[in-house]
């Protein structure tokens, strides 16, 4: 259940003042210093606009937090947003990439990352995944199942090239506090069970073309707290320090994974609590050291590899829809004696197939009037997409549970937006309805906006169906 924000007002002030990527002109809000009134007008909405300076501007803090572990390697976790445009600011800014499927180390490729700089996740990695990873010499492949170890071993020595790989383990570290779907090291799909590990290792240390680097986890994402992060590293810790000492290796590193949490509600009483994964009590740095701390207690001279994902563009983008339809309706009581209420219903162009997000995780976002950024955003609607489901609103409001907070004048026209709308977004897109799947715009590093996905045509969404 969530809380009214009894300080909205004072947040939206504080957006347009203070907050280093937005800014308000001439009524409208301004997204790094672009008009958003003026972009909406320009490419149609609903679309994604991607500021490439906060993307920038993410990954230094990362890299800066782990500034003193200098053999620090960072994978961005491109599940998150993998749009080449994105991509590309990500590869720009001297960082590696992390893959979870065969299209993403392909698409990893193709934007000019060199196998050496793409590690591959996943469950499910099939024969022909994993001949592309091996053939392209990728810098890992973390190995999830011994079923697919005994494909890798196969493949490599078919193919007489080496592969890199790190064992995942599960932790057994309850991801407190976060979604439950998010939860990765506790009772989890992913990884093997830690007491397997050693004897995978071993397995691992006999085949002539597979080469074991270190240990791997992932504990969750979007976790309000360090700790389970520092509980899961002393685990990962633990157990490459015991089969170092078991099978007399050293391992070159360890991989631990994602997980740095980007903040989606600011208010700043609220930001020790665990009350919601949406308030984040940690930043890049405390997750950094909560790691060097127990990685240190075993080696200092180790590789540590990451891969955040959401921390890198999660705060970079907004999502602009236009407010399209409204209308009043009536709730009539189930019991005749109760009052009759009424409620303002504002449909925008954008549902659950744009931001699923907001449906499948009861995800938070703030959301503004774009097109009137100075009025107060104190009346309360219901906000709605477009989609013939019943339930395609968005309930997760500012005014608590169902209700958003916009400007009383708020009317058909005038565009609404969501912020810190960049990871696991466009992602999760579909044509449910046969509504097209989003544009995407960036901002470059000066200032100049440019397409880097254009919007599902219908010929698009025809050219799927063979008939
Ligand atoms: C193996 C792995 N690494 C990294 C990530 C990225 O996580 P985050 O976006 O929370 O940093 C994920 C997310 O699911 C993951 O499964």
């Amino acid at each position: 259940m969530q809380t009214v924000i009894d300080n909205y007002e004072e947040l939206r002030m504080d957006l347009i003042k203070n907050d280093r990527r937005f800014s308000s002109k001439n009524g409208h809000l301004c997204f790094d210093g672009v008009d958003v009134v003026e972009l909406a007008k320009k490419y149609g909405t609903p679309f994604y606009v991607f500021s490439e300076k906060e993307i920038v501007r993410n990954i230094d803090e990362i890299k800066e937090a782990f500034n003193s572990h200098q053999k620090t390697k960072i994978f961005f976790a491109s599940k998150a947003c993998s749009v080449m445009g994105i991509l590309k600011a990500v590869k720009d800014s001297g960082i590696c990439v992390e893959a979870n499927s065969l299209y993403e180390v392909k698409k990893a490729l193709e934007i000019g990352f060199k196998g050496e700089q793409i590690v591959f996740n996943g469950v499910v990695k099939k024969v022909k995944d994993l001949e592309v990873a091996i053939s392209n010499d990728l810098y890992l492949i973390n190995v999830d199942s011994e079923f697919e170890l005994n494909n890798i071993e196969e493949i490599s020595t078919r193919l007489k090239k080496v592969a890199n790989v790190c064992v995942r383990i599960e932790p057994s570290v309850k991801a407190a506090g976060t979604h439950e779907q998010l939860d990765t090291s506790f009772h989890a799909k992913a990884g093997l069970d830690r007491e397997q590990a050693i004897d995978i290792c071993k397995r691992i240390l006999q085949m002539p073309y597979v080469k074991l680097k270190g240990l791997h986890m992932h504990v969750g994402d979007q976790l309000p707290i360090v700790e389970p992060f520092a509980d899961a590293c002393r685990v990962l810790v633990e157990e490459s320090m015991s089969i170092e000492k078991e099978l007399g290796i050293k391992f070159e590193l360890i991989n631990v994974g994602g997980g740095i949490s980007t903040a989606y509600k600011y208010e700043k009483d609220k930001i020790k609590t665990v009350e919601s994964n949406m308030h984040i009590g940690f930043s890049a740095k405390d997750f950094a050291n909560a790691m060097i701390k127990e990685i240190h207690k075993w080696n200092k001279d180790i590789e540590i590899c990451i891969e955040p994902g959401r921390k890198v563009v999660g705060s970079a983008a907004i999502l602009i829809s236009e407010l399209s339809c409204q209308k009043n309706k009536t709730l009539h009581p189930l019991n005749a004696k109760d009052p009759i209420t009424h409620i303002e219903w504002k449909f925008i162009d954008a549902g659950y197939s744009v931001l699923s997000d907001s449906q499948h995780f009861n995800w938070f976002f703030y959301v503004y009037n774009a097109s009137k950024i100075n009025e107060k955003h104190n009346y309360s609607v219901r906000l709605a997409g477009p989609l013939c489901d019943g339930g395609d609103w968005f309930r997760i409001g500012t005014n608590g549970d169902r209700e958003f907070l916009l400007p009383k004048e708020s009317t058909v026209g005038d565009f609404i937006v969501f912020i810190d709308a960049g990871a696991y977004t466009i992602e999760s897109q579909t044509t449910y309805n046969n509504r097209p799947r989003t544009a995407v715009v960036i901002i470059d590093k000066n200032g100049n906006d440019r397409l880097i996905r254009r919007e599902d045509t219908y010929a698009d969404i025809l050219s799927y169906d063979i008939y």
